[in-house]
């Protein structure tokens, strides 16, 4: 992303965005990959800009909005980085990044529509400013825009495309109405962060190599490398989220538990519950006076904080209920579970040669399981 650089800054830049030091990521031919890469995102993003522009004022500003705001742009990269297994950074290539980059973004606008999330890339959400109309149309103008660029590549694009879209649908849609009868909670909720996150994360590294001609051998591998890393960056979201560093995650300790929000300490929690007395009343007190009150489903509506039959908690309780999660046994279990997808993406790439794209992939994993915001 800065090409006038040396390559060794160069490198540094993507040094950065994967994690990787100068000290890991020192050889010539690191290097030469790291140049390559960079040089593929300044063309990822320059398009982008294009791809999203719109001669209507409001789907022009609304369009532009979240991709100005930010973003670790983590897709695009994996995709020049499963590349470089092949012909490297092809004009196909970097049409297939833009194309999931505009998808994850047309994502963005809808799920903030339906977390009721008030900020998203440190600025107000997008319904925030336009309304959940204007937001919602919007999503669907980039899903529009991003299936356009995927046709460019032909029918393979489309359908990879179409695949990943109906995955990142059910998996919001699952999430949604929640387990079915019978169902185990926590194989659901695995289901729906491989379809919500790993389904998009596996089709930015597929595109890669498909699009830049490598051994097919390596389809597979990379998939499943993606699958599983989403997942693991899901689980880790998870514990991000009882974090007591506000200042470091930008996000109050426990948004998606205040939300209502399940996530996987929760769930364990649940599980534990039945056979200790301690977690049983933490369980009691998260579901009175952390979590909102369930929608009453014969009457279709929501029950406020501010109903008769509910008496709020004070900041204070609240605060130190998602202490106690923090320190609960079931939030280091979801960081153990997170580490074991990491490690289980990472063993899904031993087919793959030794060098720098398995190298920089295996630090890509071990610095999503590190991150702390
Ligand atoms: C963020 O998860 C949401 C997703 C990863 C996928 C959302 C998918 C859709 C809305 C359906 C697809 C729609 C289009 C137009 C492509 P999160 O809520 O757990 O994470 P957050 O903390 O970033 O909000
Ligand atoms: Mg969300």
């Amino acid at each position: 992303m800065t090409p006038s650089l040396p390559v060794a800054r160069r490198g540094a830049t993507l040094a950065a965005n994967l994690g990787l030091s100068e000290r890991v990521f020192s050889s010539a031919s690191d290097r030469a990959m790291a140049k390559a890469i960079d040089a593929g995102l300044e063309r990822v993003e320059a398009g982008l800009a294009r791809e999203v522009a719109f001669a209507d004022p409001i789907a022009g500003a609304s369009a532009r909005y979240l991709l100005d705001a930010g973003g670790k742009r983590v897709r695009p990269m994996l995709t020049l980085l499963a590349a470089q297994l092949g012909d490297g950074a092809n004009d196909d290539v970097v049409v297939a990044a833009q194309a999931i980059e505009v998808t994850h973004l047309a994502s963005l606008y809808h799920d903030d529509v339906m977390d009721e999330s008030e900020r998203r890339r440190g600025v107000p959400s997008a319904q925030t400013v336009w309304g959940n109309s204007v937001a919602i149309l919007t999503g669907d103008l980039l899903f529009a825009r991003a299936s356009q660029l995927m046709a460019r590549l032909g029918e393979r694009a489309i359908k990879l495309q179409a695949d990943t879209f109906e995955r990142l649908v059910m998996g919001q849609l699952h999430e949604t109405v929640g387990p079915q009868p019978g169902e185990d909670p926590i194989a659901h909720y695995i289901q729906v962060l491989a379809d919500k996150t790993g389904s998009l994360i596996a089709a930015a590294a597929q595109s890669g190599v498909v699009f830049s001609n490598a051994d097919p051998a390596y389809e597979q591998p990379i998939v499943d490398f993606g699958e599983k890393i989403g997942i693991a960056f899901q689980l880790i979201d998870d514990v991000i989220d009882l974090s007591p560093k506000p200042e470091t995650t930008g996000k109050v300790p426990g948004t998606d538990l205040r939300a209502g929000v399940v996530t996987l300490p929760l769930l364990r929690l649940r599980e534990v519950a039945t056979a200790d007395a301690s977690s049983a009343a933490l369980l009691e007190r998260i579901e009175r006076d952390v979590m909102p009150p369930t929608p009453d489903p014969a009457a279709l509506v929501y029950e406020t904080n501010t109903g008769a039959s509910r008496i709020i908690a004070s900041p204070d309780t609240i605060d130190g209920i998602i202490a106690e999660l923090r320190e609960h046994e079931v939030t280091r279990a979801t960081l153990a579970e997170a580490h074991r997808w990491a490690r289980d993406a990472v063993d899904a790439l031993d087919v793959l040669p030794d060098g720098p794209v398995k190298k920089a992939l295996t630090r890509f994993a071990d610095t999503i399981v590190e991150r702390s915001s």
